[in-house]
C-alpha cells in the first residue's frame, strides 16, 4: 500500500523549471514588416495573423495569467523585424518596449526565456538578401542578435537562438510550405550551413557579453520507430533520427549549454506507402484526428542523453491541437508520466514548458488549430483559462504528477 501512494504521486526534480510558451508573430498582432505577412497576403494560408492576440498591447494581461498558472518560466520570441525595422537601424521603442515586457515578467518573478529567431524575416532582409540561403544573412543575424544582447542581455535567463531550425528548412526550401517557398536542395543545404554558422557567432557574442548566460537552441524532434525488425531497417532509422533531431546540435558542438526539445509526435516506419506514418497510441487519444505517443518523448529523452550525456535537456514546447479541450489533461499527464520515467533513468531534463499560454495564429493553418491553456475570443481578445489550465496549474505549483488526480 505504501508502495502504492508513492508510485501515484511523481515528484519532479527541485530546481526543476515548470513553463508555458509562445512566440511574437503568434501572438502581438500586427506584424506587418515580416516575410510571414507578405505570405499571409499572398494567399498561402487560410487567415491572416491580423491583430493575433494583441500581446503587444495586452502582455501585462498574459503575465498575470502566467503568474496564475504558477510557473516559474515564461518562453517568448522577439520579433527581429519590429527590432530592425529598416537595415541597420534599431528602433529604441520597440527595444524599450520589450524592455518593458522582460521586466514586467522579473517583477512577477518569473524567469524570461526568449527566443532571437522563431521564424519570420525582415521584410528588408528578405527583398535585398532573400533568405537564410544567402551568406550575408549570418552577418546580420550577428549584428542583430550583438543589438539584442546589449540592449536586453541583462533581463533574460535562459536563451535561445533559433526555435526548431529543422522544420522551417524543411518547410521553406524542401517543401514550399513556409516562406520563401522553395523546393531546391541546393539552396535547402545553403541555408542550413548559414544557420549554423549564425547560430555559433551569435553563441560567441552572447558569452562576450553575458558569460554566464545559458544559450542554445531548441529543436523539433520525433520518435523513430518500426513495426518491421531487421538490422538494415534499424540502422536506417537511426541515421533518420541523427539526421533529423540532432544534426544541428553535433554540427554547432560546443555552442550549447543544454539541448532544447519541442516533442510533439512520433513516426513508425513501414515497409510500404507512405513509408513513415504518424504514430499513435489509440487507447488514450483515439477519438483524436491528431496522432499523439507520448512515449516517443521518452525515446526521444533516452536518445539525447545518449548523444550528448553531459548536458541538460530542457523541453521547449511539448502541446496539443485541442479546440475543445477534449484530451489536453491525458495529454499532459501521460507526457509527464514518460518524463518522469526518464528522469529516474538519469535522463537530466532541467525543465518543461507547455505549448502554448493561448490559442493564437498557427503558421500554415490559420487560427484552425487552438492549443492554448486559455482560449482567446477573436473579437473582444478575452482571454479565458480553461480546465487543462487548472490542471497543469496543479502540477506546477505542487511539483508533482497526481496519477490518481482526475483528468
Ligand atoms: C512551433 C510553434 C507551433 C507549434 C504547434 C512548433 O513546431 O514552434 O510555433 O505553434 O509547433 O504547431
Amino acid at each position: 500500500m505504501k508502495q502504492f501512494t508513492k508510485l501515484a504521486k511523481l515528484k519532479f526534480p527541485k530546481d526543476f523549471w515548470w513553463g508555458v510558451a509562445y512566440s511574437a508573430h503568434q501572438t502581438e498582432g500586427n506584424n506587418y514588416n515580416n516575410d510571414w505577412w507578405q505570405w499571409e497576403k499572398a494567399g498561402k494560408v487560410p487567415d491572416r495573423s491580423g491583430r493575433a492576440c494583441e500581446s503587444w498591447q495586452r502582455y501585462r494581461n498574459d503575465h498575470k495569467l502566467v503568474e496564475q498558472l504558477g510557473v516559474g518560466a515564461f518562453r517568448l520570441s522577439l520579433e527581429w523585424s519590429r527590432i530592425e525595422p529598416k537595415e541597420g537601424q534599431f528602433d529604441q521603442a520597440a527595444i524599450r518596449h520589450y524592455r518593458k515586457v522582460l521586466q514586467s515578467l522579473r517583477k512577477r518573478r518569473i524567469k524570461p526565456v526568449v527566443t532571437l529567431w522563431h521564424w519570420t524575416l525582415p521584410l528588408w532582409l528578405t527583398q535585398k538578401y532573400q533568405g537564410w540561403h544567402n551568406r550575408e544573412i549570418v552577418a546580420l543575424f550577428e549584428r542583430y542578435c550583438q543589438k539584442v544582447m546589449e540592449e536586453l542581455g541583462e533581463e533574460i535567463d535562459l536563451l535561445l537562438t533559433f526555435n526548431e531550425p529543422r522544420l522551417p528548412l524543411n518547410k521553406g526550401y524542401l517543401v514550399g510550405q513556409y516562406p520563401p517557398g522553395k523546393r531546391n536542395i541546393w539552396q535547402f543545404w545553403q541555408a542550413r550551413k548559414n544557420m549554423i554558422k549564425a547560430h555559433k557567432r551569435a553563441y560567441l557574442i552572447c558569452k562576450q557579453i553575458r558569460k554566464g548566460l545559458p544559450v542554445g537552441i531548441t529543436q523539433y524532434c520525433n520518435d523513430f520507430n518500426t513495426e518491421w525488425n531487421g538490422f538494415l531497417i534499424n540502422k536506417l532509422i537511426r541515421w533518420v533520427e541523427q539526421k533529423y533531431n540532432w544534426h544541428f546540435f553535433k554540427r554547432s558542438k560546443g555552442c550549447h549549454d543544454f539541448i532544447g526539445i519541442n516533442y510533439y509526435q512520433g513516426f513508425t516506419f513501414q515497409l510500404k506507402k507512405p513509408f513513415f506514418k504518424m504514430r499513435k497510441e489509440s487507447l488514450i487519444f483515439a477519438k483524436m484526428k491528431e496522432k499523439f505517443a507520448p512515449i516517443g518523448i521518452y525515446e526521444v529523452l533516452m536518445s539525447a542523453k545518449k548523444h550528448f550525456p553531459h548536458q541538460p535537456i530542457y523541453i521547449f514546447e511539448n502541446g496539443a491541437s485541442d479546440s475543445e479541450d477534449l484530451i489536453r489533461k491525458r495529454y499532459i499527464k501521460e507526457h509527464l508520466r514518460q518524463i518522469h520515467r526518464a528522469i529516474r533513468k538519469g535522463v537530466p531534463v532541467a525543465g518543461y514548458f507547455h505549448w502554448s499560454l493561448l490559442d493564437n495564429f498557427e503558421w500554415q493553418s490559420g487560427y484552425g488549430p487552438k492549443f492554448g491553456l486559455c482560449a482567446v475570443d477573436r473579437n473582444t481578445m478575452q482571454r479565458t483559462p480553461k480546465k487543462s489550465f487548472y490542471y497543469y496549474q496543479k502540477i506546477a505549483q505542487k511539483n508533482e504528477l497526481d496519477l490518481e488526480a482526475e483528468v
